[in-house]
C-alpha cells in the first residue's frame, strides 16, 4: 500500500494538463458493450478504476485492450451476463452493466452495490426505471436479477437528479420498443458525452443538456471511435491547488463550460481567473475570502469537488459554509483536515469552516477519492510535513497526481509501505 511524503510547498507555477474524465470513460465503456465490435476510446488515463470495469467487462465476455491513452473495447462474444461481488465491492460504477447486458442479452446479474464512505448511495431509481421499461427484477442472495424478453418505451420521472439512474436508463431504453421519454434527468457533462457516444454508435436521442431526455428504440448499434472528455474534477482540483498557491498556475486541456461554478466561487473567493478555450490560469487572493458553497446537481457546484473547496475555505480570512446536497454524509475529510489544524465543525450536512493562518503538517489517512485529492492539497499548503495514507483511493481517480503536481513545484514523493 503506497502513501504519500508531502513537503510545504505553496509556491506552484506553470502549466499542468487534464486527463480524460474517468466517471465519463466508465459509463462509455459500459455503453460499448451495446454495439458488438471493435469500440475505440482515445485519450483514456491509467486509473484503477478503469481497470476495474476493463476486467469487469472481460468477465463478461469483452476483449479489453487498455495501454497509454487508448482502450479499445470488442464486445462481439459478450455472453455471460453477471457483475460479481468482488468487483462491485471494488468499484459502484460497475452497476453501468446492469442497463447495457439487459438491453443486450435480455438479462443481467449484478451484485447489489453496498454504502461506501460518502454515504447509503441506493440505486433504487435505477432498478425503478428499469421495471418501468419492463424489467423484471428479484433481489436474490445479494444479486440483482434483472430479465426482459423486450424492453418497451415509457415515461420515467427520476424523483431526484441521478447521472447514474439517467445513464444505465438510456442505456437500456436505445434498444426498447417505442419513445422513452425521461423527465428530471440529470445534465452533468458526463450524461452528455455518453448521449454522444450513443448517438455516434447510432442511437437516437434528442434532449442532451436539459432535463428531459428522449429516446426512439432502435434495433441495432455500431462500434465506433471517440475522444474522451477532459476530467473536470480532476481540473476543478488543479484550479484549487493554484488557489493555494503563491503564483499563477494554468490548467491545461480543460473544458471551461464544465466548470462555471467552480470558476465563480474561485472569483468569490478573490482569484483572478483567466478562461480561454481549452486552459484556464488561475491567479491566487493576496488574501482569501470567505467564501459559502452548496453542492447540487450540474451546473451547480459539484460535490466532487467539495472536499478539494474545504480546503481553500480552511485559509480565508473568516468564516465560510460548505453544504452538500448531494451526499449530506460526505465530510470524512473533516476530521482528517482538522489533525492538520484546520477548524471545521459539522453539523447534519454544512461544514462551518473558521479560516486559520496556517495548516500544519500530520499523518492524515485518505478515506474516498476526492477526500484524499483534499487531503493532497491540504498537505501542500501545511507547514513542515504530511503524511496520507491510504492512497489508493486517490489512484482509482487521479492518474499519478503526484508527477503532474511536482512539475508544477509541489513536493510529494509516494513511498511504498
Ligand atoms: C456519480 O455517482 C459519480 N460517480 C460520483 O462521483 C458523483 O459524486 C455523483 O455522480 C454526483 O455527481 C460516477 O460517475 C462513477 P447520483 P452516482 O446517482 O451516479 C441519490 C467520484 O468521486 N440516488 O448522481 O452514483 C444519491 O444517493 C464519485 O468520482 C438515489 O437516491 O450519483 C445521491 O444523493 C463519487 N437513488 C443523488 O441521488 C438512486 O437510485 C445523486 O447521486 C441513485 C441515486
Amino acid at each position: 500500500m503506497d502513501r504519500f511524503i508531502i513537503e510545504h510547498s505553496r509556491d506552484l507555477s506553470g502549466t499542468i494538463t487534464v486527463s480524460g474524465a474517468k466517471n465519463a470513460i466508465l459509463p462509455i465503456m459500459a455503453a460499448s458493450l451495446l454495439a458488438p465490435g471493435k469500440s475505440v476510446l482515445n485519450n483514456v488515463p491509467n486509473l484503477i478504476d478503469l481497470r476495474t470495469m476493463a476486467h469487469l467487462l472481460r468477465v463478461i465476455g469483452a476483449r479489453v485492450e487498455y495501454d497509454d491513452g487508448y482502450m479499445s473495447i470488442d464486445s462481439k462474444d459478450v455472453c455471460y451476463p453477471e457483475a460479481p461481488y468482488e468487483l462491485v465491492s471494488k468499484m459502484r460504477a460497475s452497476i453501468y452493466v446492469l442497463g447495457p447486458l439487459l438491453a443486450r442479452l435480455g438479462k443481467a446479474r449484478v451484485s447489489f452495490p453496498g454504502g461506501c464512505a460518502i454515504g447509503t448511495r441506493p440505486v433504487d431509481m435505477h432498478l425503478q426505471a428499469l421495471e418501468a421499461l419492463g424489467a423484471n427484477i428479484e433481489i436474490e442472495n445479494g444479486y440483482i436479477a434483472a430479465t426482459a424478453k423486450q424492453l418497451h418505451g415509457a415515461d420515467i420521472y427520476f424523483k431526484k437528479s441521478s447521472v447514474g439512474a439517467t445513464i444505465n436508463t438510456l442505456m437500456a431504453a436505445v434498444f426498447a420498443k417505442g419513445t422513452t421519454h425521461l423527465h428530471n434527468a440529470a445534465m452533468e457533462p458526463e450524461v452528455d458525452t455518453t448521449i454522444d457516444f450513443l448517438c455516434k454508435m447510432g442511437a437516437k436521442i434528442s434532449g442532451k443538456s436539459t432535463t428531459s431526455i428522449t429516446i426512439e428504440g432502435i434495433k441495432d448499434l455500431f462500434p465506433v471511435q471517440m475522444d474522451m472528455i477532459p476530467d473536470r474534477i480532476e481540473a476543478g482540483t488543479f484550479m484549487i491547488a493554484g488557489a493555494l498557491s503563491h503564483n499563477p498556475i494554468t490548467v491545461c486541456n480543460c473544458r471551461p463550460d464544465h466548470l462555471l461554478p467552480l470558476i465563480d466561487k474561485l472569483r468569490e473567493s478573490g482569484c483572478e481567473v483567466d478562461v480561454q478555450e481549452t486552459s484556464i490560469t488561475v491567479i491566487p487572493a493576496k488574501k482569501i475570502k470567505p467564501t459559502n458553497i452548496i453542492t447540487l446537481p450540474h451546473p451547480g457546484f459539484p460535490t466532487d469537488l467539495q472536499a478539494q473547496f474545504t480546503v481553500l475555505m480552511c485559509l480565508a480570512d473568516g468564516v465560510s459554509f460548505v453544504e452538500d446536497t448531494i451526499f449530506p454524509d460526505r465530510f470524512m475529510h473533516v476530521a482528517e483536515l482538522n489533525r492538520l489544524q484546520a477548524d471545521i465543525q459539522v453539523n447534519r450536512n454544512v461544514a462551518r469552516i473558521n479560516g486559520v493562518p496556517n495548516l500544519g503538517g500530520a499523518e492524515v489517512m485518505a478515506t474516498d477519492l476526492r477526500a484524499s485529492a483534499a487531503l493532497v492539497l491540504a498537505g501542500m499548503v501545511a507547514e513542515g510535513t504530511t503524511t496520507v495514507s491510504r492512497i489508493y483511493h486517490i489512484d482509482r481517480g487521479y492518474d499519478r497526481i503526484e508527477e503532474k503536481l511536482n512539475k508544477i513545484g509541489a513536493k510529494i514523493r509516494r513511498e511504498k509501505v
